[in-house]
């Protein structure tokens, strides 16, 4: 393979197809709004997405797939305006909820999908994705970040395409990619002329507050879409033999961010 001209924008679709990931319509983001809200805020992945935002010279921020805020809202204070874009009509009820609790009168919901137009879409100093990139065409998604941005981009991916585990997933069988690797993404923004930079955030273990094998089971049965009739009692032997510890692997994301015109 030669890495200067080989395709990886159609290669991500092709993995993101063979991976037959389950579709999330804003249903399903509907019924997530409560929890990501109550739980969302205050975790060392946003503390560590925060911590690494660089505003200077910038006064706006547009988060698309902002989810209940946690990252456009949290930043809110050192901005003049910050807008959050999704398409779950709960995620913008939660955002602006959590907006007016805040005594924040500078952010703006913003109903709309990824693959709709954004041509009335205000462009922002500062872009954000995070987390929110689970998208067919991962190529259109980046341009489209770029065109809103002034300043600099930043999006999260999982950093080695995984939700869960390494050893959650080999209790399970699973050893094959769910999503393209990271890698693939450097190669994707690579080949769009940009120069990201790369650093890595921790995830949050949810998998570990599980109280019960069903509890357990309904997270990692969300998060893979799906679980075999052959997997449920491979997966209760792995929570058996681990009780009352959380799962080994942590689960990372990969953090790019560049600058526009840089
Ligand atoms: C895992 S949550 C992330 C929320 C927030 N950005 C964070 O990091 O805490 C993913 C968010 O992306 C939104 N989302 C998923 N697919 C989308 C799409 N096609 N268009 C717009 N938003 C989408 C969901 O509604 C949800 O709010």
């Amino acid at each position: 393979m030669d890495p200067s001209t080989f395709d990886f924008a159609g290669f991500y679709r092709e993995r993101v197809r063979a991976a037959s990931r389950p579709e999330r319509p804003p249903d399903y983001w509907d019924g997530r709004a409560a929890s990501m809200s109550e739980r969302g805020f205050d975790t060392p992945y946003v503390r560590a997405f925060l911590a690494r935002l660089d505003l200077a010279g910038c006064s706006t921020l547009l988060d698309v797939g902002c989810g209940p805020g946690t990252i456009a809202l949290s930043a809110a204070p050192r901005l003049a305006h910050v807008y959050g874009l999704d398409h779950s009509p709960n995620m913008l009820a939660a955002f602006a909820a959590n907006a007016r609790a805040r005594g924040l009168t500078t952010a703006t919901p913003i109903l709309r999908s990824w693959d709709d137009d954004w041509t009335d879409v205000p462009v922002c100093d500062i872009v954000v994705a995070s987390r929110s990139t689970a998208v067919p065409d991962l190529e259109a998604a980046l341009v489209k970040l770029h065109v809103v941005a002034r300043r600099r981009v930043y999006v999260t991916y999982p950093a080695d395409g995984h939700l869960v585990g390494d050893d959650v997933r080999r209790a399970l069988g699973r050893e094959a990619s769910a999503l393209p690797d990271y890698l693939c993404v450097v190669g994707l923004l690579h080949q769009l002329g940009l120069r990201p930079t790369l650093d890595y955030l921790p995830g949050e273990n949810r998998l570990a507050e599980a109280a019960d094998f069903e509890e357990f089971r309904a997270r990692i049965d969300r998060l893979l879409g799906g679980l075999s009739v052959d997997e449920v009692p491979r997966l209760e032997a792995y929570f058996d033999e681990r009780r009352g510890r959380p799962p080994a692997s942590e689960v990372r994301w990969a953090l790019f961010s560049w600058e526009i015109g840089g």
